[in-house]
Formats: structure tokens, sequence, C-alpha cells
């Protein structure tokens, strides 16, 4: 038997099992003077409950677009967003600040607390809008919030008489005041040293321990790298999470063209894919796992190597000799392959040489250990 580990899909851009929040063919145009601009092209994603998800991308990239879509604070051009399945794009302009603040806590970079009023009185302002607790209740519930992110003491201080992290931590006690089930940051540490950063990020992780759901998006690698996974964005199109886990140290331009030329290809158990100098493509593996079978001269068949989701099989490594070797999926159970044709490959190579160098140095390393086995 393999590790299980071998077997863990990597989720894929369109969705399975029952999510939270489903974006379907979202497209966002901006009119602009210099023509139409789609700020987002084709998005489907899905976010399920209790997920920590990071939404990472250049600046300009369609981040803050993204998730504008999903606390309706903008419409898309076409498209439908699910939330806890409601359609929420159908609903009018008092209809949807309702539900928002019903259903949604909203953090963004720039903290926006009313200055004119205290922390504590900040925190229960959405629970006087919406309704949700009995106004005698409502002081209450603010303090413990307050407790929460460590400001009791600072309860009746304006916003600006308190840090830019304290400031923060108050915008994330606002956000929770309806006790919503899901959180939805833009670049809230965006505007705070590292260390308070990190402060901010703990209260998000305990938040999700507790069972929320949580979207942040983020410019900074190691807080993205701390969430549960990480949705890479590139010219309002979605890199596919396959190729971003398969290539992490490609660029994102590189990586979203490759998310176009690649195929997406369901093998059955056992199934042979390609044979020895025979290789055409290069296979990502999204699920399940391909075997390299060398064939001894006698018809011995002995494994070389596994590949698993997060690694890839090319024609580099079929194609060094000793060859009577072949590429079977695991008899265990289907794998779903990411393929690429010749055709990109060798645009790819002509394009980019450097970076084809590193595959063929990568490839290399890879299969230094099949020589032996097959000596
Ligand atoms: N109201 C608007 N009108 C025209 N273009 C817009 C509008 N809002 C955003 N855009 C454009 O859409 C693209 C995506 O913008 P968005 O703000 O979503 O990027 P972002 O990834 O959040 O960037 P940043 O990291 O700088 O916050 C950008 O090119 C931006 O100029
Ligand atoms: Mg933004």
């Amino acid at each position: 038997m393999q590790a299980t580990s071998n077997f863990e899909a990597l989720r894929t851009p369109e969705c399975t099992g029952e999510p939270l929040i489903k974006m379907e063919q979202i497209d966002k145009m901006f009119r602009t003077p210099a023509g139409d601009f789609y700020a987002l092209n084709h998005i489907t994603a899905c976010f399920y409950r209790g997920e920590f998800v990071s939404v990472v991308g250049k600046s300009g990239s369609g981040k803050s677009t993204l998730v504008n879509m999903i606390t309706g604070i903008d419409h898309p051009t076409s498209g439908t967003v699910m939330v806890a399945g409601t359609n929420i794009h159908s609903m009018n302009e008092s209809e949807m600040s309702i539900w928002r603040g019903r259903n949604l806590g909203v953090v963004f970079q720039f903290f926006q607390l009313l200055p004119m009023l205290t922390l504590l009185e900040n925190v229960i302002l959405p629970m006087d809008f919406c309704a949700m607790y009995a106004p005698e209740e409502r002081e209450k519930r603010a303090m413990e919030l307050l407790e929460m992110v460590e400001l009791d003491k600072e309860a009746d201080q304006l916003p600006a008489a308190v840090s830019g992290g304290q400031q923060q931590a108050a915008a994330i006690a606002r956000a929770l005041a309806n006790d919503p089930p899901i959180i939805i940051a833009d670049e809230p540490t965006g505007n705070l040293d590292s260390r308070t950063a990190d402060t901010v990020f703990k209260i998000f992780a305990r938040l999700v321990e507790q069972g929320k759901s949580i979207i942040m998006v983020t410019h900074d690698p190691s807080l993205a790298a701390r969430t549960d996974r990480s949705m890479l964005i590139s010219d309002g199109c979605m890199i596919d999470p396959v190729v971003a886990a398969t290539f992490p140290n490609l660029s994102h331009r590189r990586l979203l063209w490759l998310t176009r030329q690649a195929q997406e290809k369901e093998l059955a158990p056992g199934q042979a894919l390609l044979n020895g100098d025979q290789a055409q493509a290069m296979y990502l593996i999204a699920s399940g796992s391909l075997d390299v079978m060398q064939t001894t001269p006698a018809g011995q068949e002995t494994r070389l190597e596994r590949v698993s989701p997060g690694q890839y099989l090319s024609t580099l490594e079929m194609s060094l000799p000793p060859n009577h070797r072949v590429v079977r999926v695991s008899s265990e159970q289907p794998a779903r392959v990411l393929a690429l044709d010749t055709q990109a490959m060798d645009h790819w190579r002509e394009e980019a040489p450097a970076e084809w160098q590193g595959l063929e140095r990568a490839a290399a390393e890879r299969t230094a250990g099949w020589t032996k086995v097959s000596e």
C-alpha cells in the first residue's frame, strides 16, 4: 500500500461537493476611455465551509475585483455568485446590505472605522444596522469581541488614538459583530508591519479553528503559505492550482500560459500512457498517480518512480536511455492529469530557454537513480 498522501487530489478550478461560495463564469468589464477592459475573465471558483483561502496575484491582477463580486460591493458583467444557496446579485441594494451585514464580515486594508465613534461604538454599529441582537445585548457582545482581539482596555478610545494594528483588530471585531459565517479580507495586513501582520493573521487563524470561512487577499507570500490554499490570479484569470502547485517557482505569466495550454484528461487505473521513446507530452498530475516502469531484457518489470499530485512527468525523463520504459496509471484508482502537447512544449522551449534548462536539470536530478535501477 502506498501512503495515502500520494493519492491526495489537488483541487482543480471546477467545483466538487457542496461549496459555501460558488462563482460561476464570472466576467467583469469596466468601460474606460481606452475601451472595454476585462478585469475578470471566466472565473469559476469554489470556497468551502471552514476553509482559509488566500487570493494572491500581482497588483492590478483583479484580486479586489474578485472579492468585491462576493461581498456584493460590485456586480459581475456576467456570471453568478451563490453564497450559501443565495444568488447574491439577484438582490436589490437594500436587500444586499442587510444580507451582507448578516452573512459576511468584511475587512479592508485601511480599516475604515468611523473616526468619530469609539472602538466600542464601531463594533456595535453593524448589530444596530442588522438588528441581529437585542439592543441590551449589543454592548456586552461588542465588549466580548474587543476582548477577543485584546482591545477591551481601548474600547472607549477613538480609532485615531490607537495603533494601526489595533485599528485593524477593532475592524475584525466589527466584522464579527453579527457572527457571520464568512469573512472577506482585502489585504488586511497590507498596511501593517510584519509583527503586527502576524498578530492579525493569528486572529484569523483562530477564527478558522472556530469554524469561520475566510477569504483573504494578500501580497505576502509567507502569509499565503500559512493558509489552507492559495488562489492565484493573473490578468483577471485563475491560474490552475495544479499548475501552480507543480511549478511554484515559475512566473504568474507562465503559469497562466500553462493553464491555457493544458488539457485535462481522465485516465483509467492501470492504463498505459506512453511508451518509452514515443513520449509526446508533459503530464501534470492532478489526482491519482503514474508509475514509471522499466522492463528488463528478460521481460521483468520494476517500478522506477511513482509520480504523484504536484509532480509532473515529461518527455525529458522518458527519452533518457536506456529505454524500454512504460508509464502506467497506478492500478489503485483513476488519474486526472493536465497534458501539454509537443507543440506547447516546443513553444515553451523556444520562448524561455532558461526555464527549459531548469526543467531539464530537475528531470536529470529525478532520473539520476533510474539508471542505477536498470543497470
Ligand atoms: N472602476 C474601475 N474602472 C476601470 N478599471 C478598473 C476599475 N476597478 C479596477 N479596475 C482595473 O481592473 C484591474 C484589476 O483591479 P483590482 O483592483 O481588482 O486589482 P488588484 O489585484 O486588487 O490590485 P492591487 O494589488 O493593486 O490591489 C486593474 O487593471 C484596475 O486598473
Ligand atoms: Mg486590490
